[in-house]
């Protein structure tokens, strides 16, 4: 879906919820928030110089709680947070690093432009939080699909979202833990159905392939966090569950969704699924990683995606191509050369005005065109032999796109009157 250009205008979510935030002052934040200044006093200690500090063995989920709470209503004006007893209670961070690059990430995505597109992620696991969601949507305005197993997470999350606001734009479905595709586990369970399918995926997902590992004593001998066994236990673990969306994403869904993404808590889990993603021939340039480091704590951020060469097509200069007749014209050479095995056609999808060729069965184009730029993305990616031809066959069709004008003038008035 498109927005006005009056919608971008009146775009006034502040700027400082798109950047990091910054370094956490306790005691600045127990001034602003009474609730968290009492969790706060509780568990401060006295230490040399009397200087008051928090003792982190009394770090409980009561004090994450509050914490939490105090952080979404003082950056991100989200007034109303709570979460049933025992479930995981999400470090706001590392969450909204997350999604920072998330943005970063669709910024430089060909085919999308998120100031201009209603952006729709799919947030597999929202947990009792819905912390993606909450911080995607005043942050950027996106718009979510949200999946959970747990009943009480679902319950939790659409309460958090009422109480906010925010139930229009987040949509959140209770998924079967026995589905494998989990990206058509919660298509399927939408009230929207398949047919609208997100431009991004992401997830946080449960760490541990058994209850054992999961409670195992920390080795700083800090309590553990709190969560439920869905949200930490999962069939082999958070790298088995990020296999399960790759596999979705290898068969299934491919470039119909822009971008892949998962938050992984070791490096040795992101390395095993960069290895698999290039064991199923995702190649090197349409993977991504970065680290989100938050005090003691880093995370891991991975992305893969299916479009790799993309070829920009510039309208204006000397002839000053308006997109529509440059359109025309790299619809017409692509179908023009169609030639032996190769088909050219339009699928009929037009969503912001994107129109996709399939070039020879191996190929997918996808063509926009947005104040005189088109943009060619090829989404074939894994045979280097296809990338050389398609370069080759891009630098031709740039040559004959922008060849003198009388030749598309009396080719398109031939077509046009016969
Ligand atoms: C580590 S928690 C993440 C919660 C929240 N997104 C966050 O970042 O704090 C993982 C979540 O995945 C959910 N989950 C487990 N299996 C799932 C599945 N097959 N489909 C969707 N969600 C699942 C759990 O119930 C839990 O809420």
């Amino acid at each position: 879906m498109k927005r006005s250009r009056e919608e971008v205008e009146k775009d006034d979510r502040p700027l400082s919820m798109r950047s990091p935030l910054p370094q956490l002052d306790f005691t600045a934040l127990a001034h602003s928030d009474d609730a968290f200044k009492k969790a706060y006093d509780d568990r401060t200690i006295t230490v040399d110089g009397g200087k008051m500090v928090l003792n982190l063995t009394k770090v409980d989920e009561m004090f994450n709680l509050s914490l939490t709470r105090a952080i979404l209503k003082q950056y991100f004006n989200i007034n109303y947070f709570d979460m049933p007893p025992s479930h995981l209670v999400p470090p706001v961070p590392n969450r909204h690093s997350y999604i920072l690059w998330i943005d970063e990430l669709l910024k430089t995505f060909p085919t999308l432009k998120p100031r201009t597109t209603v952006v729709r992620g799919l947030d597999i696991g929202t947990g009792a939080s819905c912390i993606y969601p909450l911080l995607g949507r005043r942050a950027y305005g996106w718009e979510f699909l949200a999946s959970d197993v747990d009943e009480e997470s679902v319950e939790s999350a659409k309460r958090i979202l009422g109480n906010n606001g925010m139930e229009e734009m987040v949509e959140v479905v209770r998924v079967d833990g026995g589905e494998v595709d989990l990206v058509g586990a919660a298509l399927r369970a939408s009230k929207k159905g398949s047919q609208q399918l997100p431009h991004f995926v992401m997830t946080n997902p449960p760490f541990y392939a058994n209850s054992g590992d999961a409670e195992s004593a920390r080795a700083d001998g800090r309590d553990r966090t709190t969560f439920t066994s869905s949200e930490s236990v999962t069939d082999g673990g958070e790298v088995g569950f990020v296999k399960r969306i790759v596999d979705a994403s290898v068969d299934l869904y491919r470039e119909k969704i822009g971008l892949y993404t998962a938050m992984l808590s070791k490096r040795a889990s992101m390395n095993e699924i960069i290895a698999y993603l290039k064991e199923k021939n995702v190649g090197a340039n349409c993977i991504r990683s970065t680290e989100f480091c938050h005090g003691k704590v880093t995370r891991f951020g991975l992305c893969w995606n299916y479009v790799d060469c993309v070829y920009m097509l510039k309208g204006g200069g000397e002839e000053e191509l308006c997109g529509g007749e440059l359109k025309e014209r790299v619809v017409g050479f692509l179908k023009e050369n169609q030639k032996g095995g190769e088909k050219v056609k339009e699928n009929g999808e037009e969503e912001d005005g994107g129109i996709s060729y399939f070039v020879e069965d191996a190929w997918n184009m996808q063509i926009e065109v947005e104040e005189g730029t088109v943009t060619v993305a090829l989404t074939k990616f894994t045979d280097p032999k296809v990338k050389g031809h398609f370069k080759n066959f891009c630098k031709r069709m740039s040559g004959e796109v922008f060849r003198t004008n009388r030749k598309w003038r009396r080719k398109y008035n031939n077509e046009r009157f016969s």
